[in-house]
């Protein structure tokens, strides 16, 4: 009797050691201790045993089965670490291959609206430009036909700077026209130049930020008039929000540097915040025949060139484009917007493809 647990004992762990394999290895513990297994079949015959025998009987199955469990599950993870590291051995990195690539960064929603103005207006001639951050007052204001103590100044909520050029005030630019008057002294018309860039007003709420950008236009040549102005803004405004019948108003208005001055509207819906339908307008930009005491302050003749400029926030249009209400959010560097309003660097502003993302 007691033969016949050893050699049960004896043949269970010499199989469970010996299996290769999680199969074989779960075979050889049904065999003993499933439900027809040879460990269950001597429990179920405890029955049987004469009674004086019956305990200790009983008592000896038990301590085996319970070892053998143990056994087997000890057996079991050491195979399952086994298949884990020839696994591992199996489909080890290959040290030689490229690391996977990092994320590509996404254009900022600011540089993006910079790029499609430079696509659509550079469909039609346009060339960019640059200007300085910090300008005498001269280029920002006097050759603007803005003198000193004119009520325009006042508006502008200027950072003046320390020190001077040209025995000039520097300050911080309040708007890109000063590029007009960069443009003017280095270019001979005919010329159409637009000028991204950043400009500062000390202003700061939820639609204002201390530094901001603007876009400026301006077309010289021998005739150009006030038609091609409101031909090329319509054209532009349409390309820019991806509405062909975005309807466009010209207001009149006044700047020191253009006559006669317009303020443009664009329709739209006050209520739901949609473009191009609903009735209401919402002022998008300013722009005129370019005055002649600017071209006449740049050494260009008044009576041989006409042309028009124009001026717009690049954060306001952005703004409006995408349904974004606050402006501080463009320099919050909160990583979870710029993702959702940030764009692919792969898919630079195309016009033949429609500038929207
Ligand atoms: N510089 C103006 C501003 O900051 C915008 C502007 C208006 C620019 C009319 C222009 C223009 O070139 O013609 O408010």
């Amino acid at each position: 009797m007691a033969d016949e647990i050893e050699t049960l004992k004896s043949e269970a762990l010499a199989a469970n050691g010996a299996a290769p394999d999680l199969p074989a290895w779960d075979a050889n513990r049904v065999a003993v201790l499933g439900k027809n297994g040879r460990l269950t079949a001597l429990l179920k015959e405890l029955g049987k045993t004469p009674p004086e025998q019956r305990r200790e009987r009983g008592a000896a199955l038990n301590r085996l089965r319970d070892e053998l469990a143990a056994a087997f599950e000890a057996r079991r993870r050491e195979l399952e670490a086994a298949g884990l590291e020839a696994r591992l051995a199996r489909e080890g990195a290959d040290a030689t291959l490229p690391p996977p690539p990092a994320p590509p960064g996404l254009i900022h929603p600011i540089s993006r609206t910079i790029e499609e103005m430079a696509a659509i207006f550079g469909a039609m001639g346009f060339s960019v430009g640059e200007g300085f951050d910090i300008e005498s007052d001269w280029f920002n204001f006097g050759a603007l036909n803005i003198p000193a103590h004119h009520p325009a100044r006042a508006d502008h909520d200027t950072f003046y700077l320390p020190g001077t050029r040209d025995g000039r005030p520097l300050l911080l630019r309040t708007q890109t026209s000063d590029v007009q008057i960069i443009t003017l002294l280095a270019q001979d018309p005919p010329l159409r130049v637009i000028a991204p860039g950043r400009t500062y007003r000390a202003d700061h709420d939820a639609t204002h930020s201390p530094m901001f950008h603007q876009c400026e236009g301006l077309v010289l040549d021998r005739a150009i008039t006030l038609g091609h102005l409101k031909g090329c803004l319509i054209d532009f405004l349409r390309a820019f929000f991806g509405i062909a019948s975005l309807p466009v108003r010209f207001r009149s208005s006044y700047f020191p540097f253009t006559e006669p001055s317009m303020e443009v509207d664009i329709g739209w819906n006050r209520r739901t915040g949609e473009l191009g339908a609903g009735g209401d307008w919402l002022e998008v930009l300013g722009s005129g025949m370019v005055h002649p005491r600017v071209l006449a302050n740049c050494g260009v003749d008044p009576r041989a060139w006409q042309g028009f400029a124009f001026g717009m926030g690049v954060e306001r249009l952005t703004m409006l484009k995408h349904g974004i209400a606050d402006l501080r959010l463009f320099y919050d560097s909160d990583l979870r917007w710029l993702r959702r309003y940030g764009s692919s660097p792969f898919a630079p502003a195309m016009l033949h493809e429609g500038v929207a993302p």
